[in-house]
């Protein structure tokens, strides 16, 4: 198990943007992940995903979480632009060939306008997604740009936290007057290959009725009317109430072993005209900031379950709306079985 976190992380595909997050030149998003940061670039149009390190010596190139700016190393000023990776007083180098200089990039693949990125995936991405990869293309098509953007660290293992985000048993009594407002029904689960989703309606009739009333400021052609949660194995969560706005959430081991780097970001979606983008800012305002308070809550409580708590091993007492939990155990102990190699 010593390098289960980190073997995940290179053999999957990872969800790491939606198109609409990096439009401009210059646009970078920063992850952290168990190997390392890795860095989306949109490199004159084009976008790459590369390790955040500096050909030259190895600094990171970007530190914060999300911007824009030039490909510009601070330490000598390496510069990448256009594919190339730029020198300054190149004449210093004449003992070696810095034309041969590469960011260390990584695989791409698209599914709809989700872009995910690879290291050594084992399956070719629609392999991997499964069923689920028709759901995220319309998902994917009615998304606009990014509002908002949090990230930080679980003092917990990541499992611990996926686990928390897969079940609905814990609302009522950690979420009271966030999520719980909801008062979500038990809904259903799908299971497409490893990932999962959970649909519950809205048992809160007052919600549901003035959510419904909302649709005519959308220019959105799917959503599903309730409480939708995507899980993709291994560290990725989509959520939505009536396809409005996704909150798209990443639970990333730290190298560290220990915690977890999570972040989530607010998705919002294409909305009817200029009107209704005024009359929904409050809104939009409004769930960015109760998701960033249930994930508070969800740290609270997270980092109450050391490591040790957490194994692949089925739930002694699996609750019915724990169901996901079985599943992604599952998922895991499947994955280990069929690992290739010593
Ligand atoms: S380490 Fe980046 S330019 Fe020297
Ligand atoms: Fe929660």
């Amino acid at each position: 198990m010593k390098d289960f976190d980190a073997r995940l992380f290179r053999e999957h595909w990872h969800l790491a943007c939606h198109r609409n997050e990096l439009p401009v030149p210059g646009d970078y998003l920063r992850m952290q992940t168990p190997l390392g940061d890795l860095v989306v670039f949109n490199d004159s149009g084009e976008l790459l995903a590369f390790d955040n390190l500096c050909p030259h010596r190895g600094a990171r190139m970007f530190d914060g979480e999300a911007g824009n700016g030039p490909a510009t190393c601070r330490y000598h000023g390496w510069t990448y632009d256009k594919g190339r990776v730029i020198v300054p007083m190149a004449e210093e180098f004449a003992g070696c060939d810095t034309s041969r200089a590469r960011l260390n990039t990584y695989r791409l693949d698209w599914c709809g306008d989700f872009l995910f990125v690879g290291i050594a995936p084992r399956m070719a991405l629609y392999e991997q997604l499964g069923e689920a990869a028709a759901l995220l293309e319309n998902i994917g098509f009615n998304i606009a740009n990014r509002l908002d953007l949090n990230a930080g660290s679980f003092r917990c293992y990541w499992p611990v936290a996926v686990e928390n985000a897969l079940e609905p048993y814990h609302i009522s009594m950690v979420h009271p007057e966030t999520l719980g407002m909801l008062e979500l029904e038990a809904g259903s689960n799908e299971y497409l290959g490893r990932n999962s989703v959970w649909y519950a309606p809205l048992g809160n009739a007052r919600v549901d009725k003035q959510l419904r009333s909302l649709k005519r400021h959308f220019a959105i052609d799917y959503g599903y009317e309730g409480y939708m949660s995507v899980y993709l194995f291994p560290f990725t969560m989509i959520s939505s109430t009536f396809g409005y706005s996704y909150s798209l959430q990443h639970f990333l081991p730290a190298q560290d072993g220990q915690n977890t780097h999570f972040s989530s970001r607010l998705l919002g979606t294409h909305l009817a005209n200029e009107r209704a983008a005024q009359l929904l800012a409050p809104l939009f305002t409004s769930t960015a900031a109760i998701n960033r308070k249930v994930f508070e809550e969800d740290h609270q409580v997270c980092q109450l379950v050391p490591k040790s708590s957490w194994s692949t091993a089925p739930l002694v007492f699996p609750a019915a709306s724990e169901a996901k939990i079985e599943h992604f155990r599952q998922s895991c102990r499947d994955w280990l079985a069929a690992r290739p190699g010593p």
